[in-house]
């Protein structure tokens, strides 16, 4: 079945009517592809989980059109949040925050906080502002890919993760290759500090100065995060860090480290930006390759690169 649909003002209007009658349809965003659902719709977002191959008690974070929807799905909101959504919103960041009966527990895996999103891409803004004019209220959306494996940031990526789990009437948009290339930075929003859960585009710093409060960096055991189980992120090839690659290898590096002879360059980023943009596309093309390893060498610095290692280090988990 061919899912894959080029974006016109008319697909992405049958796209939206598709959501609200409880198809799946992926969507590129700034970060990685997303595979949405209606997050009012507990059919929709159980087929979500079951696309994934997602445990069940893993919460979606709720894609909405601007701040203005953040009360609908969010109470209590601190002022520090608001400061956060007024500065980054839309783009690459997740604010967690307690709550309102809106958000329901198939969205939130059982818990009292929601995920919420504004994201910067023109097709994933217009999809959303379409499926609130036909009444939908937000669109859940994981990544667009099978349990632990490496997030799309292409359509066809999508596609390749997801096809065989999809069913006649879900979608797949294309808008290109994502720009940032990593998954959104969460924040969590709903202590006296924000407390950051995931790294990503949106940094440490940022968060700081947009807030005025000291951000603090955790992973509490409490919180159900897939990107802090053991293997997450993962090609099927074995991701090894820092190390000489050997003939055979695939290999990813700064553009100012050579390729020795024999070995398979996947990609030679001359900035971070593009590091992170062309990362996992890098690591799928390992196992288009059939390639058994590949050997990354990592970012230094902080921001971003901090972000890049993270996820490096999920990735080279022994599954
Ligand atoms: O950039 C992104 O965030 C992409 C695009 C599509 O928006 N989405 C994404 O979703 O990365 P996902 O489900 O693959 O990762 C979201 C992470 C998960 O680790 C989930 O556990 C966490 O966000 N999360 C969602 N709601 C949460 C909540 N209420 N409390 C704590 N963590 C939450
Ligand atoms: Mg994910």
């Amino acid at each position: 079945m061919n899912f894959l649909s080029i974006c016109t003002t008319e697909t992405i209007k049958s796209a939206a009517l598709a959501l609200k009658s409880g198809e799946l349809v992926a969507f590129p965003t700034e970060t990685v592809y997303g595979l949405g659902g209606d997050a009012s719709n507990p059919e929709a977002v159980a087929r979500i989980y079951a696309a994934k191959g997602r445990p069940a008690d893993h919460p979606l974070i709720v894609h909405i059109a601007s701040l203005d929807g953040m009360g609908q799905w969010a109470r209590d909101i601190p002022e520090y949040a608001i400061a956060l959504a007024r500065d980054f919103w839309p783009g690459p960041l997740t604010l967690v925050l307690k709550r309102s009966e809106l958000a329901q527990d198939f969205i939130t895996g059982g818990q009292e906080t929601v995920g919420l999103r504004v994201p910067a891409h023109p097709i994933a803004l217009a999809l959303i502002k379409e499926f609130n004019a036909v009444g939908g209220k937000g669109i859940a959306a994981p990544s667009a890919n099978r349990f632990g494996a490496v997030s799309p940031t292409t359509a066809q990526a999508v596609e390749e993760e997801l096809a065989p789990y999809l069913l006649e009437g879900d979608l797949i948009l294309d808008g290109g290759p994502s720009l940032v290339g990593l998954e959104s930075t969460i924040v969590d929003c709903t202590g006296p500090t924000p407390m950051i859960l995931r790294l990503g585009a949106i940094t440490p710093l940022m968060v700081e100065e947009s807030t005025g409060l000291v951000a603090l960096e955790s992973n509490p055991t409490g919180i159900k995060a897939p990107g802090t189980l053991d293997s997450h992120y993962s090609p099927k090839a074995e991701v090894i860090l820092d190390v000489i690659a050997e003939p055979g290898d695939g290999l990813i590096a700064p553009d100012q480290i050579p390729t020795p002879n024999g070995v398979i360059r996947l990609s030679a980023p001359s900035s971070i930006e593009q590091y992170a943009r062309e990362l996992y596309q890098a690591l799928r093309s390992a196992d288009q390759r059939g390639l058994s390893v590949v050997v990354v060498l990592q970012p230094g610095g902080d921001g971003l690169a901090a972000a890049i290692r993270d996820r490096l280090q999920r990735s080279a988990q022994k599954k």
